[in-house]
């Protein structure tokens, strides 16, 4: 008829000539849309500097009972503490259930290895970094580390025994490389 839109007016399959120019469009702007993601996805895939950040590597067989050391693991300290017998027999001796944040030694520790205690060394309270981990320094009233800030003390299984901090130093990751090397992330 004259006068009447010609898009409105395609064969008898029931689409209209408008419906089909707009589902053209956008298929059109899905394909559009998938180039666009793609350098976008390449981009996000993590550098080799980033994935090597990802996890670390540490060589502990120098660490003897008794003594820890302090890494980094994605810029974050991280105390990793060989325990001595009487050490992990204090963690043992503590009944669970009056924690604040009741967790075992062997909750915290890999199955065999109840002496090596990894940390994140970081207060559960306001993020400060506790003592105890180097030579010498305070360890706190129950013998694992101390916070200065405002006073918080972790037992030798680094969980929160007094003072402010809700929870246990965080137990990050990791696994045995082998032996003597422990991979954290
Ligand atoms: Fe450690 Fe406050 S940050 S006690």
């Amino acid at each position: 008829m004259p006068g009447e839109p010609v898009e409105d007016t395609v064969g008898g399959d029931g689409v209209r000539r408008r419906d089909f120019i707009n589902i053209a469009a956008v298929s059109f702007a899905g394909v559009g849309g998938a180039i666009a993601v793609l350098p976008l996805v390449s981009q996000m895939s993590p550098s080799a500097d980033v994935l090597a950040q990802a996890s670390t590597e540490v060589d502990i067989s120098k660490i003897q009972p008794g003594q820890g050391i302090k890494t980094v693991w994605r810029k974050q300290p991280v105390f990793i503490r060989n325990l001595t017998p009487k050490e992990i027999a204090e963690a043992n001796a503590v009944p669970v259930g009056e924690l604040r944040d009741p967790q075992s030694l062997a909750d915290r520790t890999k199955p065999g290895k109840q002496n090596w205690l990894v940390t994140l060394g970081v207060c559960t309270h306001l993020g400060c970094v506790p003592l105890g981990i180097g030579e010498g320094e305070n360890k706190g009233a129950y013998g694992g580390y101390f916070c200065p800030c405002h006073g918080s003390h972790y037992d030798t299984a680094a969980r929160i025994r007094k003072g402010p901090a809700p929870t246990n130093l965080l137990v990050p990751e990791y696994e045995f490389a082998s032996d003597t090397v422990v991979r954290i992330g």
